[in-house]
């Protein structure tokens, strides 16, 4: 079966993740791979919390904390939320160990000795009232391409061209609001036109990519610049070069090394599991596959700046060997939020901690899955959320469990053997044993939504099935007792191809089943210590090695069915206006 990396986007340790953030990476990227691991693939699923750069060091300043303890406390509550959400990363680490550190320092030595990274001396930004360095993050000005007032100096928000600061009209400093001085100052800058054309190459042998995705990759090709993958600053990996690597001021640029994470972290993984070579079969195995999940704007980074990392390193690799490039940049659109834009600073914002605790987590899973931002811009409200929690999970999921369950043990208090099908009966049970290969090929493909919705409509022809064949006014026991074994195997099924989105809940269904152990490997939160001796940390890991297979599964006549609970709790609506005024 194939190998497949899931390489999922990593989030900045500045603050708590919202739901715009998971409905990005998170639940698609581990929807993928949770189906992934039940059909048989050879699953790795990495990533981290992003720590180094000015996003880092503005909130730091901002909370009046250095920029480690800052790190140190969002890299916990992230860990914490993306755990409770159930995403089953194989590891979950952080940007500020040293193995990221030392595999990072090798990427930028090999590229750099290479040829592909280039000094060259530009103009900075430094405060004139202290002398220091000014990152383009921390400057203001207005757009020299749409004329937006409030651009930043790294990219505009507004258009969302990436900038250089002193492009800027009217630039000035977000600390203080003086105007910088720009100086000169030396960085090194991957050349991206001498790989210009092998970046094109690769990427006119992609498919299967959403359209936008891959048109928004190969139009970033028409207009190529070197850019600085140093920058003036004292947070971040220092630049391992001779003349540079003590020089406080100098450090690798945040993004060049944290795509290098997909890589260390497989690495960490590896170093841990007791096999420190075993990341190399997703990684230097050409038959080997690999998906990335993110949302847009994260698009330049992985279909540009990562593929054209990798280029630069095997043309004449390092220790790692050649690596393989993407396979697919699965990215997401936008989430909006009641019509607005997510903003924390402005208290637009719906953090996950805060669902997860209102609302568990498989109500949010389960609406980024059928309404997530999949393939373009949606806009999430509380009132859809209810809705579709009610009358989509509830009404149609939770109603099936609970009235065959209950049936079920009322009749005959365990799982009744069936005699004698009927053509219906065979129908119903050949259309649910084909869902899995509809279903499954959409999520090998990471269409969600479709993939949820033959799910659900198998659990609601279930419903259908059980309206029709009435067993509660069916007067022959034995017939009685054949449509409930087979309504036992619909929900049986129905809890197998939902159990990727609903990993939760489908213990609960396991055990309303008659079930016993555990049905789905869960992550895990551990306090691991640095490899290589630096602070410890917390990671996300699991085994999740015993998996309940991708297939109809018969249920066993005699598995003893006790009354159900509740899987699924309803919402009331006043939940709309009570979130709304949260909101303000
Ligand atoms: N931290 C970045 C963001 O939140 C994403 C980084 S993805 C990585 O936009 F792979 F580059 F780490
Ligand atoms: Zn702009």
């Amino acid at each position: 079966m194939a190998t497949i990396l899931s390489a999922v986007a990593w989030p900045y340790a500045n603050g708590p993740r919202h739901i715009g953030h998971v409905s990005g990476f998170g639940v698609p990227s581990d929807v993928f791979s949770r189906y992934l691991r039940m059909a048989g693939y050879d699953v790795l699923m990495v990533s981290g919390t992003d720590e180094h750069g000015t996003p880092i060091l503005v909130q730091a300043e901002r909370e009046g904390v250095s920029p480690r303890e800052l790190a140190d406390r969002y890299n916990r509550v992230i860990v914490e939320d993306l755990q409770g959400l159930g995403l089953s990363y194989d590891l979950f680490t952080r940007t500020t160990t040293r193995n990221h550190h030392a595999v990072a320092q090798e990427l930028f030595k090999t590229v750099h000795r290479n040829g592909y990274l280039v000094p060259k001396t530009t103009m900075g930004a430094i405060s004139p009232s202290t002398g220091r360095t000014l990152p383009d993050r921390y400057i203001e000005g207005i757009c020299p391409i749409c004329g937006y007032d409030g651009a930043r100096g790294d990219q505009c928000d507004n258009c969302g061209n990436q900038l250089d600061a002193i492009d800027l009209r009217n630039p000035r400093s977000r600390i203080n609001g003086e105007t910088p001085v720009f100086v000169e100052t030396e960085h090194f800058f991957l050349d991206l036109p001498a790989l210009a054309d092998a970046l094109g190459s690769w990427l006119q042998t992609r498919t299967g990519w959403r359209p936008n995705v891959l048109k928004f990759a190969l139009n970033l090709l028409d207009d190529v610049k070197p850019r600085a993958m140093t920058r003036d600053i004292d947070w971040g990996i220092p630049v391992p070069l001779p003349g540079w690597d003590d020089n406080p001021n100098k450090r690798l640029y945040v993004w060049f090394d944290a795509v290098i994470g997909y890589l260390s972290a497989s690495i960490e993984w590896a170093r841990r599991s007791g096999d420190p070579d075993a990341w190399r079969k997703w990684w230097c195995d050409p038959e080997a596959q690999s998906y990335y999940f993110m949302g847009k704007d994260n698009i330049t980074f992985h279909a540009q700046i990562w593929p054209a990392e990798l280029l630069a390193y095997n043309a004449s690799p390092g220790e790692y060997g050649v690596l393989n490039l993407p396979t697919e940049v699965v990215s997401s659109e936008f989430l909006t939020m009641e019509g607005r834009k997510f903003s924390s600073s402005r208290s637009v914002v719906i953090y996950v901690r805060d669902v997860l605790e209102r609302y568990g987590p498989d109500a949010l899973r389960y609406f980024i899955s059928v309404a997530g931002p999949e393939t373009q811009d949606t806009d999430f409200t509380w009132a859809e959320f209810v809705r579709r929690n009610n009358d989509e999970l509830v009404s149609t999921w939770g109603n099936l469990v609970n009235r065959t369950a209950s049936m079920i043990a009322k009749n005959f208090g365990a799982i009744p053997q069936a005699s004698n099908l009927t053509a219906a009966d065979h129908e119903v049970l050949a259309v649910s044993k084909k869902a899995f290969d509809a279903v499954g090929d959409h999520l090998r493909h990471q269409r969600l939504k479709l993939a949820i919705g033959e799910a659900m409509r198998n659990a609601a022809e279930a419903n259908q099935y059980l309206s029709e064949q009435a067993p509660w006014k069916e007067p022959d026991q034995e017939r009685k007792a054949t449509i409930l074994h087979v309504a036992a195997q619909l929900v049986s099924d129905s809890n197998r191809l939902l159990a990727p989105f609903l990993p939760h809940s489908a213990q609960r269904v396991h055990e309303a089943l008659g079930g016993t152990g555990q049905f789905l490997p869960q992550p895990e939160i551990v306090d691991a210590a640095d490899l290589d001796g630096g602070p410890s940390y917390p990671i996300i890991t699991g085994d999740y090695s015993a998996q309940p297979r991708w297939a109809s599964e018969s249920v066993v006549p005699g598995t003893p069915i006790k009354p159900p609970t509740p899987i699924f709790a309803k919402l009331a609506p006043e939940v709309v206006d009570e979130e709304l005024a949260r909101l303000g």
